[in-house]
Parts: structure tokens; sequence; C-alpha cells
């Protein structure tokens, strides 16, 4: 949906939802109130639901379940996340697609979405379930100046940047992140994070971190339903999902630029403040081996670090394993 100039002062003038008058619009903006209205009727047209009453002039009452960059840059505080949009109807994978933009210069901060996702990538190889319009899928292209080793903490800020939105959203919901970055809402799994690096030794070319939030699915298949949820399932309610990608794109700049800084060990220590893992009796796979202990650390790299049985200890990182907590 391409929204020329005139559409995004008129939704900026009428975003919070009081009546404004045709004159006020008119004077604001600079052209008739014929234009006006002719902008209205096109709103209307692309889903906006907009009261007019006579004397009081236009008031915001709905907008549409679809994400249109324009509306999200009006709520972006961000220097350079989030400054440009791209949102797909269906694509295989955002993932793949911010890969192919990052390949062609498509600098920091530029994020692909789609409302639905045909071949949407898990970790290790699994899918992604990413149903039609429910859901909140996309990829974020970075470059940042760090060494490839310190890349895992792409993946930690990132995890960190969608439990503090999640709060921001609705304090009651009171996420949790499962080592390395699933996110957890009543312990069942509602954002996972899949980030993929295209470095060269010493170098990080680009990353592009992809995030998957399911926000108003009512249900899932069965397969998933005992391990996953939704925002809507936890807070009985449907959520914005513009509001809360403006929340995430927000928090996610102050942590890049922490990163960029090299504020490791501050991301650390506040990461881990949210992690449901520490002190859990755990069972690693890896390959074709398991490991069983207790989750003793989080290494300075953001390793899990477990003691076996035998007082063995044991790093492992995130990219190769899964893990199981044990019920005690
Ligand atoms: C996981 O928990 O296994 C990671 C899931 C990551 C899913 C997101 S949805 C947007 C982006 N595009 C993909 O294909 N995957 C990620």
């Amino acid at each position: 949906m391409n929204m020329n100039e005139i559409d995004l002062k008129l939704l900026e003038l009428l975003h919070n939802g009081d009546f404004v008058s045709g004159e006020k619009i008119s004077e604001e903006i600079g052209v008739s109130r014929t234009t006006i209205w002719k902008h209205i009727n096109k709103l209307k047209q692309q889903g906006y639901q907009i009261e007019s009453a006579t004397n009081k002039g236009y008031r915001l009452v709905k907008i549409p379940d679809r994400i249109v960059p324009e509306e999200v840059y009006l709520g972006l505080k961000t220097d350079y996340i989030g400054r440009e949009i791209k949102v797909f109807s269906s694509l295989g994978s955002t993932n793949e697609r911010a890969k192919e933009l990052a390949r062609k210069d498509f600098p920091t901060g530029t994020v692909v979405i789609a409302e639905e996702q045909t071949a949407g990538k898990g970790r290790l190889g699994r899918s992604w379930f990413s149903p039609p319009g429910t859901g909140l899928w996309f990829s974020l292209i970075v470059r940042p100046d760090i060494p490839p080793n310190k890349a895992p903490f792409l993946t930690i800020i990132a995890s960190l940047t969608l439990v503090k939105a999640l709060s921001e959203l609705n304090p009651e919901l009171k996420p949790l992140i499962k080592w390395p970055n699933d996110i957890l809402i009543d312990d069942r799994k509602v954002c996972g994070i899949l980030s993929e690096l295209n470095a060269d030794l010493g170098m990080i070319n680009f990353a592009v971190i992809g995030i998957g939030i399911n926000v108003n699915q009512d249900y899932f298949p069965e397969e998933l339903s005992a391990k996953a949820t939704s925002l809507k399932i936890a807070l009985n309610t449907r959520i914005d999902r513009t509001g809360l990608l403006q929340g995430i794109l927000n928090f996610f700049e102050g942590y890049y630029q922490k990163l960029l800084e090299g504020r490791f060990k501050e991301i650390l220590k506040e990461w881990k403040g949210y992690l449901n893992i520490l002190g859990e009796s755990v069972t690693i796979y890896s390959g074709s081996e398991t490991y069983q202990g207790r989750v003793i650390d989080i290494s300075s790299l953001g390793e899990l670090v477990i003691k076996d049985n035998s007082g063995k200890v044991w790093s492992f990182w995130a990219g190769d394993v899964t893990l199981r907590k044990e019920e005690n």
C-alpha cells in the first residue's frame, strides 16, 4: 500500500482518536477541505474506520490490522532501526528475503516483514508455523562492527528486546527467556529467534535476526498446542501488532547501541535476570551426545555452563544443542 504525504499527515493528526475539525486539518496540512475529504475516503477504502460528525470533524476509530510501514514510522523513536520497512503479503521466509536485500547493500535497521510465511524457518532446521495476519514474522538486517565470536550477542539483545517490549505491552505478561532464545509466557513458547550470520575471517559482513511472535492466534495445530501460546491467549484480548513492532524496534536500537559500544557485561547481566534456567537440572542434546547436569552459569560469551553429576563442567554454544529442563 502506498501512502502519500497527505495520508500520513492525516493519520498523524487523527492518531490519538479525538475529533479534529475539517478546518483545522486543512489548515495544518495546507490543502482544501475537499482534498481532505477525498483522502479520508481513500483511507476508508484501505480499511481505516473514520467517523465524521457535523461540527466536530473526523475521528479515527480503528486502523486496519495490517502492517503499514508509514504507520510504524509514526511511532518510532529510533535513528536507524526500522527506518526502512518492507512488507510482503507472503514470503517463503523473511530471513531469506532479508539476506537477499543485505547482499544488495540494504543498511542496518532494514526490516523485512511478511503477513504469512510459507517456509518459515526455525532453529536446527525446524520449520516455523507462520499463518497469515496473526503473528509478527520479520527479520532485521544489521552490520555490527564487532568480532564474529561476539555474534551470539545479537540473539541475546534480540531476546532482551522482546522481553522488554512484551513487558511494556502488558506488565502482566512476565515473559522469560528459555536459553538460548525462546521467549516463554506461562511456560509456553510465544516467540522464537533465528539469527543468521554472513562473516569473513575476523569480520561480520551482515547478520539477519529473524523474529517470530505468536500474536493473535486463537489456537495452534495439535502438535504445537501443548508447547505454544500467543499473546492473545495469554491476555485474552487482541493485540495491535503495529504498536508491538514499534516497541520492539525502539528497544532494539538501545541494546544494539550498547553492543556496538562493547558493553557486553552489562547486556549479559540484564539478560541473565530473565533466564528461566539458572540453577535448574537440564538435559542437553548435542548431535548424538546427551549431557545431564545443573546449570551453574552463563559464560561471558553467552554459553550455557553446566556441572554434571561427576562434577565435570561443560559449556555449550546455543547454535548446536537442544535443551530440556527436567521437572524436579
Ligand atoms: C526458533 O525458535 O526455532 C526460531 C524461530 C524463528 C522464526 C522467525 S519468523 C521470521 C523469521 N523468518 C524465518 O524464516 N524464521 C524467523
